[in-house]
């Protein structure tokens, strides 16, 4: 069952999303060499308070943190820890907020120092698959123009779109219908109606898509040990295009 949301709920939503959005921000300047995974869980939760929200993910599922910390091989659900980041590294950090009843999903990609060719080339592949996601969410188009649009610039460039997980819609709960597929056909699947707020969060590998759970339950790994990058918005289908309630200052889509 879709919830349609009315422009006032969809307000109230990006105010949700806006904390997430300046959480991210905050991070810029906070990921570098030498802090742990552990520490940039503190430093969004902290933020996150400050501005009145609730870190939705605590408890989520059992989900034990504000974040997830997904370094490297690792796809999502990282569990934050002591690990200590190095120069090279790629790090996802994914967060849900809850203020006013509403919840706002964002997943952001950062280097940790300097980058390879390689890491820098997934992370603009994975932020433009995002990107021709959010551009196919108009009315009338279905939920195949955005995951089939992804999936075509994912392997046009030589990686691969992970299956396992997807996107969602949101709004009271952070996960709600529909799922939202980043691979798929064009003219296929649910039809995008005024109101529907989603999430597209495509997790982009270079080498295949296939993951693996660790032991804790949670931590997504690719199983053959190549690099993993995701890049997430939450937005909403209105009459004047998808509107991005996660979008960060200065961002242009
Ligand atoms: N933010 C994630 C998403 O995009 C949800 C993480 S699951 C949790 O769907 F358990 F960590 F909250
Ligand atoms: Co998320």
């Amino acid at each position: 069952m879709i919830y349609i949301k009315n422009s006032k709920e969809i307000d109230a939503m990006y105010k949700s999303g806006q904390i997430v959005a300046q959480m991210h921000k905050e991070l810029r300047d906070f990921i570098k060499p030498g802090i742990t995974t552990g520490e940039i869980d503190k430093f969004c939760e902290k933020f996150i308070r400050s501005q009145g929200g609730i870190p939705a993910q605590i408890g989520y599922q059992g989900y034990p943190y504000a974040t997830c910390t997904s370094v490297n091989d690792v796809i999502c659900h990282g569990f934050p820890s002591d690990q200590v980041l190095k120069e090279g590294d790629l790090i996802t950090v994914d967060t849900v907020v809850e203020y006013e009843g509403f919840m706002g999903d964002s997943a952001w990609s950062y280097k940790v120092g300097e980058v390879s060719d390689k890491v820098n080339k997934l992370m603009d592949i994975t932020k433009e698959c995002l990107y021709l996601g959010i551009k196919e969410a108009v009315i009338g188009n279905r939920l195949g123009d955005i995951g089939h649009v992804i999936q075509q610039h994912a392997e046009k460039n030589g990686f691969s779109v992970v299956r396992e997980f997807t996107g969602h819609g949101i709004g009271r709960s952070m996960h709600e219908d529909p799922m939202v597929l980043h691979y798929g056909q064009s003219g296929r699947g649910q039809r995008l109606q005024e109101g529907m707020v989603i999430t597209i969060e495509p997790m982009i590998n270079t080498g295949d898509w296939r993951s693996k759970i660790d032991e804790d339950g949670w931590t997504a790994r690719t199983k053959d040990g190549s690099l993993s990058c995701q890049y997430e918005h939450t937005l909403a289908i209105t009459k004047d295009g998808p509107r991005v309630l996660t979008i960060q200052d200065g961002e242009t889509i």
